[in-house]
């Protein structure tokens, strides 16, 4: 079991709208697929998949049916294991064959195996907050945030047109913006607030990318200049 020991392990949170985006074709899945198993190297690479949109909807429709916020919370898991499901049919190789459901299950599957993944794990947070945990367990200190949006900005870009985007910020600084994001079943900010609050006390130096375009991710995966966010002390 790899404990307290700094690694070259790379933990990428993917959002499930990075791997299956709207208005695009399968042949995405497989070209994000080519791009994680030529950069896996020597290190390990532990691939956290999100929910995306199938997680929403079913939420969505958990919630009409009167469920729970945590009841909510099982269908995304459920929704982002298979997601990751579909992502280990694209990835040749050495991949463990079904996401792993807990940390301890990904820390050995890493042992034998070179890309790892997992979807969620109990209510109350997202894959992003998983994927901060595998990191800070893993001793890995980079983590990468593949997400539907191009950075962290000072406001929601959306709602504020001063919003203005970051190329680097500090712990601190992230954790005051996502703290004013919504809570309940299927949020929808830039990163966790838990995940925000674990890269903070581990010291995992964070790296916020727009995974829907390949060229970015695989240049922040390269640990080259990309264009996003880079989150550190
Ligand atoms: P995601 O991690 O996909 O959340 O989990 P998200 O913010 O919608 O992420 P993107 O848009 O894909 O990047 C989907 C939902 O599943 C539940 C939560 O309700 C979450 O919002 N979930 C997920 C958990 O309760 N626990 C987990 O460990 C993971």
């Amino acid at each position: 079991m790899k404990m307290n020991r700094e690694t070259e392990d790379l933990v990428i949170s993917i959002g499930g709208s990075i791997l299956l985006p709207e208005d695009e074709d399968i042949e995405r899945l497989s070209s994000l697929a080519k791009i994680l198993e030529k950069n896996r190297g020597k290190r390990n690479i532990y691939l956290v998949v999100g929910g995306g949109r199938i997680a929403r909807e079913y939420i969505n429709w958990g919630r009409e049916l009167g469920a729970d916020e945590a009841t909510l919370d099982e269908l995304g898991i459920e929704t982002s294991r298979l997601n990751a499901r579909l992502l280990i049919l694209a990835l040749e190789g050495d991949v463990y064959p079904v996401p792993a459901k807990n940390f301890n299950e990904a820390i050995s599957a890493g042992n034998n195996h070179s890309i790892v993944t997992m979807g969620g794990t109990h209510p109350g947070h997202t894959t992003d907050a998983v994927a901060a945990m595998l990191a800070e367990k893993l001793g890995a200190d980079r983590l990468i945030n593949a997400t539907s949006v191009d950075g962290v900005y000072t406001a929601d870009p959306k709602k504020d047109g001063e919003a203005e985007r970051l190329k680097q910020l500090t712990y601190e600084e992230l954790i005051e913006i996502v703290s004013e994001g919504e809570s309940g079943a299927g949020p929808n900010v830039v990163f966790d607030p838990l995940a925000a609050r674990i890269i903070k006390r581990a010291n995992i130096m964070t790296y916020i990318v727009d995974g829907r375009d390949l060229s970015t991710l695989k240049s922040a995966i390269q640990d080259e200049e990309f264009d996003g966010s880079k989150i550190t002390r």
